[in-house]
C-alpha cells in the first residue's frame, strides 16, 4: 500500500487542466459570475443563488424557465421552437436548462411566478427546495370507446409539466391501481423516471433518507422533501468494524480473504438498513414512503457498500472504478424503501478524495464563494481543498491513525473516558473527559491539545523532544508525560502526531504553492469530518497542522458530508452542482512530487 509520505518518488505530479471559463451577467441584478464554458445557463444561474422557475429539473420539459439572452450568442435547440414563437427565438428567448454558455453573455431572468420554498442547510447555505422526487395528484378521465387512450398515455397526459419514462414494474400494476382508485391517482416521479402511480392522493407524504457512510461511523437523516427538514436522526457505528478500524485495513481484508468482500458488504448493508428502519419508525414513515436514498461516503466505503472490489484503490496509480457510478437503486445497499427508489451515490474525484469531501465542497460553498477558503478534513486519510469560486484544487494527504489515536499508546476513539481537551494553567494540568468520568485513554483532539500545550509550557521543544523539565517521569526505561493515573504521552506518540500534521501541512502548502498564494490569502480554514469539529483551533494553529491564522477565521465546519447529502436529496439544483464540482476541481497527488519530502521535512517542527 504505497501511501506513505516517503513513497517512492517519480513521476512529478501535476495539476490537471482546468476548464475553459465564461462570464456571466444576470439581469436585472447584475450579477456576475464565471463558469466552465458548456454550464447550463440555469446550472450557472442556480449554483449563484438565482431562482429560475423550472418544476422539471432541468429536464426540457416543463418550459418553465424561460430567459432571454440580451448579448453573446446562444443557439437555438431542438425543445426551444416548442416553448417559444420564432419571434421570441429572434428576441433571444431561450429555455435556460437547455441553453449551454459557450461564450460570455448577458441574460435577463423574468420574476419568478411561484415563490419556493428555501431550506437552511450546509454551513450556512440556503438552499431553494426542489427536490428530484416530484408528486402530482391526478383525477383523470375514465376511458371509453370514444378515449381509448392507453393507460400510461392517460397517466403521462396528466402530467402536463413532467415527461418522465415509464418502468415496466409500474406497467405491471398500473391497471389495477388506476381502476380500484376509480383514476384518482398519484403519480411519483424520481428525476426523469416514473416509479410510482399510487391510490388516491398521496402528495404530502414524500420522503428520501440521507447517508453519510463514515468508514467509523454511519449517520442516517430521514427529510421530509415537502417541507425540507429533517424528520429523524440517527446514527451507529459502521459494522465493518471488526475488519479493521480504517480503510486500508479493510481493503487488505479483502486482499487476504476471498470470503471478506461479500461479508464486507454484507455488513454495509446492514448498517444502513438498520438506520433507515430506525429513522423511518422514529418519524412513522413507512419504508414504501422512501422515494430515495442519498449516500456520500469515501471511496472505498462506497465501493465495499456496493461490493466492488477495492484493491485497486490502495496501491499506486490509485485507480477508481468509476468516478460517476452507474444508477443504482436503494435495494443494492441493503435499504428497505420504496422498491424503485434510486440511489444517488456522491461522485469522486479520486482514489482517495472521495464523494463525502465533494459533499463538504458543496456543503461549504467553497467552489461558488469569492473568498480563498481552505478545507481540511482530518482522518487518518486527510483531504485538503483550496480555492474559491475561481479555481479551487484539492489533494489527500495520508496522515496515518495518530488522529484516530490507533498507534499512540494510551490512544481511544472519542468515546466515554477519552481525554478530549487538555490545558496546562499555571502549571496546572486541567482535563477535558468525555462522559465526566475518570480518563482511561486519550481521543485525536485530546492528543492535539495535549501536544501543544507541552510546547506552550516548555515540555517539548520546537522539533518535538521532551525536555529535561522535571515534570517528565518515566515508566521503566521510557520518558513519559502523566495525565492520569494510567494515561500518559510517549515521544513516540509525539512523533507520531509529528508525521501526521507535517502531512497535512505539506498538503496545503504545496496546494497554495501550485496556487502562487501565501497563508495570508486565506480568509477562512474550514475543519470538517467528525475530528475536525472537536478540534481546538487554537492548539491546531500551535502545533501548525493549519496555517497561523486569527483564530475567529478557523471555523470547525461540523459534519459537512451529512450536510451535502441532504443538499442533493433537497435540491436537484445542487446535485447538478456536485457534479459539476468533479470536473471543476483539479486534483493534485502527492505521491511521486519531487518537492514532498522536503516540504514534509520542513514541517515536522513545530512553529516557534
Ligand atoms: S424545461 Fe423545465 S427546467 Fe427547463
Amino acid at each position: 500500500m504505497d501511501r506513505s509520505p516517503q513513497s517512492a518518488p517519480g513521476g512529478g505530479s501535476d495539476v490537471a487542466e482546468g476548464p475553459e471559463r465564461v462570464h456571466l451577467r444576470f439581469e436585472p441584478d447584475a450579477t456576475e459570475v464565471r463558469v466552465p464554458a458548456g454550464t447550463s445557463i440555469f446550472d450557472a444561474a442556480s449554483w449563484n443563488g438565482i431562482a429560475i422557475d423550472s418544476t422539471c429539473g432541468g429536464h426540457g420539459t416543463c418550459k418553465k424557465c424561460k430567459v432571454r439572452v440580451l448579448d453573446g450568442e446562444v443557439p437555438v435547440t431542438a425543445v426551444d421552437p416548442r416553448a417559444f414563437s420564432p419571434d421570441e427565438l429572434r428576441d433571444g428567448w431561450r429555455l435556460a436548462c437547455r441553453a449551454e454558455a459557450r461564450a460570455d453573455l448577458v441574460i435577463d431572468v423574468p420574476p419568478l411566478q411561484t415563490r419556493p420554498k428555501a431550506a437552511l442547510v450546509g454551513v450556512g447555505r440556503h438552499v431553494i427546495l426542489r427536490p428530484a422526487v416530484q408528486k402530482r395528484h391526478l383525477v383523470l378521465d375514465e376511458p371509453s370507446l370514444e378515449d381509448q387512450r392507453s393507460d400510461v398515455q392517460r397517466v403521462l397526459d396528466g402530467l402536463d409539466d413532467l415527461e418522465p419514462r415509464v418502468e415496466l414494474a409500474v406497467v405491471k400494476t398500473l391497471g389495477t391501481v388506476l381502476r380500484e382508485a376509480h383514476f384518482d391517482v398519484t403519480a411519483v416521479v424520481a428525476d426523469d423516471v416514473l416509479i410510482a402511480v399510487e391510490p388516491g392522493d398521496t402528495t404530502v407524504r414524500r420522503f428520501a433518507i440521507a447517508f453519510d457512510l463514515g468508514t467509523t461511523t454511519v449517520v442516517a437523516t430521514l427529510l421530509d422533501l415537502e417541507t425540507g427538514t429533517p424528520a429523524a436522526v440517527r446514527s451507529m457505528l459502521n459494522r465493518q468494524q471488526p475488519y479493521g478500524a480504517d480503510v486500508i485495513s479493510r481493503v487488505s481484508a479483502t486482499m487476504l480473504d476471498d470470503a471478506a468482500l461479500s461479508a464486507l458488504e454484507a455488513r454495509a448493508h446492514e448498517t444502513l438498513s438498520q438506520l433507515a428502519a430506525e429513522v423511518c419508525e422514529e418519524a412513522g414513515v413507512a419504508p414504501h414512503e422512501v422515494y430515495e436514498i442519498v449516500v456520500v461516503g469515501n471511496v472505498t466505503m462506497t465501493q465495499l457498500a456496493l461490493g466492488i472490489d477495492p484493491e485497486p484503490l490502495s496501491m499506486a496509480p490509485f485507480i477508481v472504478a468509476s468516478h460517476d457510478l452507474p444508477p443504482a437503486l436503494a435495494s443494492d445497499f441493503g435499504v428497505s424503501a420504496h422498491p424503485r427508489a434510486p440511489a444517488i451515490v456522491f461522485p469522486s474525484l479520486g482514489a482517495y478524495v472521495g464523494g463525502d469531501i465533494v459533499a463538504g465542497m458543496l456543503a461549504t460553498g467553497l467552489t461558488r464563494d469569492k473568498r480563498v477558503r481552505l478545507f481540511i478534513d482530518v482522518g487518518t486519510n486527510s483531504e485538503i481543498a483550496l480555492g474559491s469560486n475561481e479555481r479551487v484544487l484539492a489533494t489527500a494527504a495520508p496522515a496515518g491513525p495518530a488522529f484516530e489515536a490507533a498507534q499512540i499508546r494510551c490512544g481511544m476513539r472519542a468515546a466515554d473516558g477519552a481525554i478530549e481537551g487538555v490545558k496546562i494553567r499555571d502549571g496546572e494540568l486541567q482535563l477535558e473527559v468525555i462522559g465526566d468520568v475518570e480518563p482511561i485513554g486519550i481521543c485525536g483532539s485530546g492528543l492535539v491539545d495535549c501536544v501543544a500545550e507541552m510546547v506552550g509550557a516548555g515540555l517539548l521543544d520546537h522539533s518535538g523532544r521532551f525536555t529535561d523539565d522535571p515534570r517528565m517521569t518515566k515508566i521503566g526505561e521510557e520518558r513519559v508525560f502523566m495525565l492520569a493515573d494510567d494515561v500518559y504521552l510517549s515521544q513516540r506518540d509525539v512523533r507520531e502526531l509529528q508525521f501526521a500534521k507535517a502531512s497535512i501541512a505539506t498538503g496545503w502548502n504545496i496546494l497554495l504553492r501550485e496556487m502562487g498564494l501565501t497563508p495570508e490569502d486565506i480568509s477562512q480554514v474550514l475543519l470538517a469530518g467528525s475530528f475536525g469539529a472537536y478540534l481546538s483551533p487554537a492548539s491546531a494553529v500551535r502545533i501548525g497542522l493549519v496555517p497561523p491564522l486569527a483564530l475567529p477565521r478557523i471555523v470547525s465546519a461540523g459534519n459537512v458530508a451529512s450536510e451535502g447529502a441532504k443538499m442533493a436529496a433537497l435540491s436537484h439544483r445542487e446535485r447538478a452542482e456536485a457534479r459539476s464540482i468533479v470536473h471543476e476541481v483539479e486534483y493534485v497527488e502527492l505521491s511521486g512530487r519531487e518537492d514532498f519530502n522536503d516540504l514534509f521535512v520542513d514541517q515536522l517542527a513545530f512553529p516557534g
